[in-house]
């Protein structure tokens, strides 16, 4: 196949940042996507309604003139949200969901839950009126090595909320396991998970190929090749479970190329050509579309796109670099090529 049309997509796990960065990242998503759901992780976190608003707003004010892009926004969940904040967030309308992050796990999350018990009055408020919950599934027990870290969270977090909150929606995001695709696939039709273009693309290996690589560095960290052909099976089956959501996290260049290097991928500027490939590369590219397109809507209950974009078997070199406020930042691929291109 050498062209491809598919409904415009969306990215439903996406940094934006803040300020000149953000203005710098975003027209990369805008350009390809319809909608993306915002991650919270700033400094402070975005963990109010009327911190919501006011992100929002900032976002629209940086969008390039013309853009229909939408923003969907979330709240990040702590210790201290109250089921009264849920109930605002959803009458708000603008707030599509609420992200745990188990503090420290990731980059911004030491205001993250220290202990799920208190937030249950918050996730029982969530699993009441439908607002589905967003994980970065990882513990943060030291003594569990770094690669097992999302398989052990299966078990001590994800199993035990679900047994005390069944009905509650929850998307597993970022997979790179086979064990969270089998719990994914075993679990009712309220759990669902979403799988990033390098996690499909690269196993970690790519970490280490030639000298340590900190540009494939990020969190959940790359995993074997079984996971990888683990999630490619997941993500090729054409179940609605499992749907886009990139995690392009955009960091300064000195800040990743250095002693402790930050955890987070930049893949908004190919975002949809690199899931192409990685579908092309499956042998599932009839399989995209739901994938990237209806799936990730249906689940969070908003309309599906009507729009098209179309895409041409073309290679193209990413660029070396790309401007991120004041700073440089370094995408996926840098200086390499990309075998799928945007045509329209
Ligand atoms: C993300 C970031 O930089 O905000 N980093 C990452 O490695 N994925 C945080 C996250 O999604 O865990
Ligand atoms: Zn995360
Ligand atoms: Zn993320």
């Amino acid at each position: 196949m050498q062209q491809l049309t598919l409904t415009r997509p969306d990215d439903w796990h996406l940094h934006l940042r803040d300020s000149a960065l953000m203005q710098s990242v975003l027209p990369d998503t805008a350009r390809q996507f319809a909608r993306a759901i915002v991650m919270p992780n700033l400094r402070p976190p975005v963990a109010s309604v009327e911190q919501a608003q006011a992100y929002r707003t900032r976002i629209l004010a940086a969008l390039p003139s013309g853009s229909k892009f939408e923003p969907l926004m979330t709240l990040y969940l702590t210790d201290n949200t109250s089921a009264q904040e849920i109930r605002r967030a959803k009458q708000s309308g603008m707030v599509h969901a609420v992200k745990l992050y188990p503090a420290g796990a990731t980059t911004n999350s030491d205001a993250g839950v220290t202990d799920i018990r208190k937030a249950y009055p918050a996730l029982e408020e969530m699993q009441r009126c439908g607002m589905p919950l967003l994980v970065h599934g990882e513990v943060t027990d030291p003594a569990v090595d770094m690669f097992d870290r999302e398989a052990v969270f299966i078990e001590r977090m994800m199993i035990p909320l679900l047994r005390d909150l069944p009905q509650l929606r929850v998307v597993f995001e970022h997979i790179t396991t086979r064990e969270a695709v089998q719990f994914v696939t075993d679990m009712p039709g309220n759990i669902a998970a979403t799988i990033t273009a390098h996690h499909l693309l690269y196993n970690r290996n790519a970490l280490f190929s030639g000298g340590l690589r900190p540009h494939y560095f990020c969190l959940p960290v790359l995993k074997r090749e079984a996971h990888r052909e683990a999630l490619g099976k997941a993500a090729g089956s054409g179940n609605p479970k499992f749907f886009l959501g990139t995690d392009s996290a955009p960091h300064a260049q000195h800040t990743k190329e250095t002693a402790c290097g930050c955890a987070g991928i930049y893949t908004a500027h190919a975002a949809i050509e690199l899931y192409t490939e990685a579908f092309e590369l499956l042998g599932a590219l009839d399989k995209l579309e739901g994938f990237a397109s209806f799936y990730g809507a249906d689940f969070y209950g908003l309309p599906r796109n009507t729009d098209k974009i179309a895409l041409r078997k073309e290679s193209w070199q990413a660029p070396d670099s790309l401007s991120f406020g004041e700073h440089r930042l370094v995408p996926l691929r840098a200086g390499e090529f990309i075998s799928w291109k945007i045509c329209s």
